[in-house]
């Protein structure tokens, strides 16, 4: 009965707590060759893609954010759904296959769970302009 108002799922709370690849510390020590900023505008949080792509696919990332639970829950989903796969296919990863991933989050945080999605597309989109 405690945590009947908790309204994130296990996976959710353990994406958010222990979230994968975080850019931890000065991102002068990650080896990337694209980078993507976005940020949310309904309530202002940024993002920051980086990614380290080779052959056309993403073969490691890191990203760092002011956003909110549910963001860094997401965009850790996102990171481990992203590497590995082909520009192309990490460009189709959509907000559906991340709440999917998390076993579902809070509708009214859909806004939050699109940002690491779009700072990976802003990523993309600068190495396809070198
Ligand atoms: S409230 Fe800003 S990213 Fe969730």
């Amino acid at each position: 009965m405690e945590n009947q108002d908790w309204i994130y799922t296990d996976i959710v709370k353990d994406h958010f707590l222990n979230p994968r690849n975080f850019l931890m510390g000065d991102e002068k020590n990650f080896d990337y060759n694209a980078v993507g900023t976005v940020g949310n505008p309904i309530c202002g949080d940024q993002m920051k893609m980086y990614l380290k792509i080779k052959n056309d696919t993403i073969v490691d990332l890191r990203w760092k954010t002011y956003g909110c639970a549910s963001a860094i829950a997401s965009t850790s989903a996102l990171s481990e759904l992203a590497k590995g796969k082909t520009l192309d296919d990490a460009l189709k990863i959509d907000a559906k296959m991340i709440d999917d991933y998390l076993g579902n989050l809070p509708k009214h945080k859909f806004h939050c769970s699109v940002l690491g999605h779009e700072a990976l597309a802003a990523a993309i989109s600068a190495y396809r302009q070198k």
